[in-house]
């Protein structure tokens, strides 16, 4: 028992372990709707071409439609037998509509048909849902930049405290980082959209096929220039999962920031109980579980993209079987970052920031030295690398009396540099330390109330 397809030179069918090794229909099924929107397209075009009488494609147009609602509706019996999506929704169309079924193939192999179906799905799936997901991340971000203008916080290199920030420019940085991300959504869409159909197997057809109808019919932009690269370029899968993976090592920072802020020893968000959990033993818990999940996805999603990088590496033109490994890390980042996304958005949305944690933490480690500095610039004209070191030495002795900056008394700062006045006070608090910095993209509420109308205008229209 030969394949039904292909069988003509065949006298027995595969070894179950061949069959077991050689079906993708496990994973390929969810490329039904691609499939036969594809060959729907692919057939009114034979029909308009003369290439098949218009009432077999009458027929298999029909057909096709049935298919579709029988898989919607769970009615569809999917076999291994028939290795993948392609020839099970063929071999369904026979069952249906008889020999007709047998001219769709007519100026196509299965080489041009997977990759166009799978430039679909990831076209219309993979880069659609991570665009619309993005896009409501950056919402909840935005939210919470905008009741936060002039939340005061310390800002971090290293993780040690080093100027004083505003929790709402911290959260539109991260606005920045996932409109960067929707920006390589749509370059790769531009990218990617060329039609693969009708390059057949790898040299074209003979037959007077219509590859810029197919093309438009599709929502391609132009029929893919070479059959030989068509059939056997997984770019744009590529690229979606590069972006993925930098979206996902984009939601990694966040997540690590979001586990440090609602420790106990910070405290400066509190994450709410819908993404939380608790432990079985320590009554007192409550742990950020989506926060860790989030934070270790990106390397199962860099996995894919490392995954198909190497399926692709060193294949010889044109179409190889290699290749029918590219679905499942495109399918499996698509759900996991579509989940991580939905996640973050969530507790993005939900988290309580504890202004007067941050603001407390805002001043520790002598955040506003460099504001001290400043002011000996500007007020006593010295030159900036000498005022840092007076400014070392003030910090030196604050250290040895264990208090702040602005607690050192006046004749103390004055031993160290005589020419200090009392006015210096008022630069060393950490409103006056981000107040100042009202350079273009800098953290005073100022500038962050320009920039959330900004975020707003740019990511949200
Ligand atoms: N299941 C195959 C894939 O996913 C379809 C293409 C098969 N083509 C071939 N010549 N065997 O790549």
């Amino acid at each position: 028992n030969a394949n039904a397809l292909w069988g003509g030179r065949f006298e027995a069918g595969p070894s179950a372990i061949m069959e077991e090794i050689n079906a993708s229909i496990g994973f390929d099924k969810r490329l039904y709707a691609q499939d036969i929107q594809g060959s729907k397209a692919h057939c009114a075009m034979l029909v308009k071409q003369n290439i098949i009488p218009a009432e077999d494609g009458e027929k298999i147009i029909e057909g096709l439609e049935r298919i579709l609602q029988e898989i919607e509706s769970g009615k569809f019996t999917f076999s291994s037998a028939l290795e993948d999506i392609h020839m099970n929704v063929e071999s369904r169309l026979r069952e249906l509509i008889g020999p007709a079924a047998g001219r769709l193939h007519t100026g196509r192999s299965r080489n041009d048909q997977v990759a166009t179906d799978f430039k679909l799905w990831v076209r219309d799936v993979a880069l659609n849902d991570l665009e619309a997901g993005l896009s409501g991340l950056q919402e909840a971000l935005i939210g919470q930049a905008e009741k936060n203008i002039d939340t005061v916080m310390p800002g971090f290199t290293h993780l040690q405290a080093a100027q004083p920030v505003t929790f709402g420019h911290h959260m539109l940085a991260y606005v920045e980082m996932f409109g960067r991300d929707r920006s390589r959504v749509a370059d790769c869409k531009v990218r990617m959209n060329e039609n693969p159909l009708g390059s057949a197997a790898l040299a074209g057809t003979p037959y007077p096929i219509d590859r810029h109808l197919t093309a438009a019919t599709l929502g391609f932009d132009r029929p893919a220039a070479n059959s030989l690269d068509a059939v056997s370029d997984r770019d744009f899968a590529l690229e979606y999962l590069n972006t993925a993976s930098i979206t996902a090592m984009h939601l990694s920072r966040l997540a690590e920031e979001m586990v440090i802020w609602c420790s106990a020893q910070f405290k400066f968000i509190g994450m709410s109980d819908k993404f939380s959990t608790g432990s079985s033993i320590m009554p007192q818990k409550r742990n950020p579980d989506a926060a860790e999940l989030i934070r270790s996805k990106i390397g199962r999603i860099v996995g894919c993209y490392n995954s198909l990088m190497l399926s692709m590496k060193g294949l010889p033109l044109a179409y190889s079987k290699d290749m029918q490994e590219d679905k499942e890390p495109v399918f499996f980042a698509h759900d996991h970052l579509g989940l991580c996304v939905a996640a973050m958005t969530g507790m993005v949305a939900d988290m309580k920031v504890f202004a007067d944690n941050m603001r407390k933490a805002a001043g520790a480690g002598y955040t506003t030295a460099t504001d001290l500095a400043d002011w000996l610039v500007s007020e006593l004209g010295m030159p900036f690398r000498d005022a840092h070191h007076v400014v070392g030495a003030t910090v030196k002795l604050a250290e040895t009396k264990g208090c702040d900056l602005d607690q050192l008394p006046l004749e103390d700062l004055q031993k160290i540099e005589p020419k200090i006045t009392d006015a210096v006070f008022k630069v060393l608090t950490v409103d006056a330390s981000v107040a100042a910095r009202k350079s273009f993209g800098g953290t005073s509420p100022e500038r962050v109330r320009e920039a959330v109308a900004s975020a707003k205008e740019r990511f949200l229209k």
